[in-house]
C-alpha cells in the first residue's frame, strides 16, 4: 500500500531561481512544500519507502511543474530544510521535462514534470482512493475504511486552496477529510495523516 501526499504550492517558485539563504522570501514559500517532504518520507533514523511526496508548484515562469519524490527511490534525503532545497534547486534546473510526457527522473527518487493536478493523477493512476485535507471535513478517525488501499491526500500550503484548485480537486473525486478542530501547518498536518495510517497498518509493517 502506497500513501501519497500532494502539496498544492500555489505560489512557490517552478524554476531554481530561488536564494537558500532566503528560502521563505525567494522562493514563493516552498519551504512549506519541503517541510512536507521531510514529514511524509523521514522518519527517526530512517525512510518511508511507502511514501511519496508531490509538490506542485504554481509560481514563476516554468509554472506549473511537478517535483515529486519517492521513498522508494530517494537516497541521501537528509532532514534539514537547506539540503531539502539544495536538492529541490538542482533538480529544478533540469530542462529534462521540457518536451517530455509525464514525470522523467533527474535524481535518484526525485522527478520532475510539466503539469499540475491532472499530471499528478496520471501519475497515480486511477485505483488510489483521493481524499483531500480540509479543517471542516469529516474526522479522518471516523474513517473506518481509510487506508485500505492506496491513498492520496491533497493539501495546501500556508495560504490554504484557491477556489479554482479546490473546484478541481472535487471534480476528481477527492473526499473532503479533517485532522481535526485547528488549523495546523502544512507539515503537522502531514504528519498526523501519517502517524494515523502508522497506527492501522498491520502489526509488523515497516516504514
Ligand atoms: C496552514 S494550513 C492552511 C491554512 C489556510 N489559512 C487555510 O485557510 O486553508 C495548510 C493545509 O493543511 C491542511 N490542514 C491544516 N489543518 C487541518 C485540519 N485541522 N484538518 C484538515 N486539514 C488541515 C489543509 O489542507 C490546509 O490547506
Amino acid at each position: 500500500m502506497l500513501r501519497r501526499f500532494v502539496v498544492v504550492c500555489s505560489r512557490a517558485t517552478a524554476s531554481d531561481e530561488f536564494v537558500l539563504d532566503d528560502l521563505p522570501g525567494t522562493s514563493g514559500r516552498l519551504d512549506v512544500g519541503l517541510r512536507c517532504v521531510r514529514a511524509a518520507l523521514l522518519v527517526s533514523h530512517g525512510l518511508r519507502r511507502d511514501a511519496i511526496a508531490y509538490l506542485l508548484l504554481g509560481g514563476g515562469p516554468r509554472a506549473p511543474r511537478v517535483l515529486r519524490f519517492a521513498g522508494s527511490g530517494v537516497r541521501f534525503l537528509r532532514p534539514d530544510e537547506r539540503s531539502l532545497a539544495v536538492l529541490a534547486k538542482k533538480a529544478l534546473a533540469s530542462r529534462a521535462d521540457e518536451g517530455a510526457s509525464g514525470f522523467v527522473d533527474v535524481r535518484p527518487g526525485v522527478a520532475v514534470a510539466r503539469g499540475g493536478l491532472g499530471a499528478i493523477c496520471a501519475d497515480m493512476g486511477p485505483a488510489v482512493a483521493r481524499y483531500v485535507l480540509e479543517e471542516s471535513g469529516p474526522d479522518l478517525r471516523q474513517d473506518p475504511g481509510l487506508a485500505v488501499g492506496d491513498v492520496a491526500f491533497f493539501l495546501g500550503d500556508h495560504a490554504g486552496f484557491e477556489e479554482d484548485t479546490r473546484a478541481h480537486l472535487t471534480v476528481l473525486g477527492a473526499r473532503p477529510i479533517g485532522i481535526g478542530p485547528v488549523a495546523v501547518h502544512a507539515d503537522d498536518a502531514v504528519a498526523i495523516v501519517s502517524n494515523e495510517l502508522d497506527r492501522r497498518k498491520p502489526a509488523g509493517g515497516t516504514p
